[in-house]
């Protein structure tokens, strides 16, 4: 029997973007309408489109949710024409579906691509993230740290005061206390409302973005493709998986998770090189959005390949 061939990611990285940008020119007419879903749905039909097109044995390990949940792009779900590379696809298409519906900034859509079993197949619970950008020795801050510690260190380590470093914290109930506390170290807090991928690739960019450090909890699956992101670029992450309940166990379990409590590196949820894009849907600090005219669309992409360490920001216009 002949081997599918090897995964080659400088082939591939370029028809990634295709994917990207599908998604986000066709949500690009729902940017402010007021309906998550429908933004979304337009977002997966494209993006799914653009992936069965590809010459790769693509599997979806980061989806849209189980297979009952979700009818596409779900866990599992095979993509592609079938013939070419056996790889992982991690997905996104709208990351930020309220950001686009309320034309919010820093929505993406959002792909990862990597050989067979390269990326950890995180349920759909919740992840506890801290992440910094390139530059760091390893291990300057962990999750085993207070937050007021993650402060101190990284100050300590960036030659500053604790009021010099600005640290991204999604505005959730759930992280009263940690914006308390990092608020009584002195630094400064950007809270975001949604879309922790960009959040934590916000740290890659600090001289753009203002932001030196991710943390709290979001999207596992989110927490993966933000590792992919960071892979490319630089930088430092870990993420523990968060349970509430027995059923959120299951899902770990079924996910072959046995290490509950795990606290996983970059290099262990994404653990071989991988390609990723990403496309601007709403303006942020990292992409601009769809720049929307009466018969023209317009996107910006972010394409990087781990292996080379390779940015490139690619411009796509197409009429309408
Ligand atoms: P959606 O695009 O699915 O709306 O997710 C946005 C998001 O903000 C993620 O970036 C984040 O990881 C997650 O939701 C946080 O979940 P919750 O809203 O339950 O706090």
């Amino acid at each position: 029997m002949q081997h599918p061939p090897e995964f080659h990611d400088r082939m591939l990285s370029l028809a990634l973007a295709r994917v990207s940008e599908a998604a986000a020119m066709a949500s690009a007419h729902l940017i402010g309408h007021g309906d998550e879903k429908a933004a979304d749905q337009a977002a997966v039909n494209a993006m799914r489109s653009e992936l069965n097109k590809l010459e790769i044995r693509g599997v979806v390990v980061i989806g849209e949710g189980e297979r009952d949940e979700a009818p596409m792009l779900y866990i599992g779900e095979e993509v592609g024409e079938g013939i070419g590379p056996e790889v992982d696809i991690a997905l996104d298409p709208l990351e930020g579906t309220t950001l686009t519906a309320l034309d919010m900034p820093n929505a993406l859509t959002v792909v990862a691509m990597g050989p067979r079993n390269s990326m950890l197949h995180a349920p759909d619970v919740y992840m506890d993230k801290l992440a910094i950008g390139p530059g760091y020795e390893t291990d300057v801050v962990t999750l085993e740290m207070t937050p007021t510690e993650r402060v101190h260190a990284l100050a300590k380590a960036q030659g500053c005061e604790t009021h010099d470093i600005n640290v991204c914290i999604l505005q959730r109930e759930r992280h009263e206390d940690l914006i308390a506390e990092v608020r009584a170290t002195g630094a400064a807090i950007r809270l975001i409302t949604d879309g922790d991928v960009a959040g934590v690739m916000h740290c890659a960019e600090p001289h753009k973005t203002g932001i030196d450090m991710y943390m709290g909890a979001g999207g596992a699956p989110e927490g993966v493709l933000a590792a992919a992101a960071l892979k490319c670029m630089g930088g430092q992450m870990y993420g523990r998986l968060t349970f509430r309940n027995e059923d959120e166990i299951a899902r770990a379990r079924k996910a072959g998770i046995e290490d509950l409590d795990k606290i996983y590196s970059r290099d262990e949820m994404v653990t071989r090189d991988v390609i990723f894009a990403a496309t601007g849907v709403t303006d942020g600090n990292l992409l601009p959005g769809v720049i929307r005219e009466p018969h023209l669309l317009t996107t910006e992409t972010l394409l990087m390949r781990s292996k080379t360490g390779s940015v490139r920001r690619i411009t796509y216009s197409n009429p309408v």
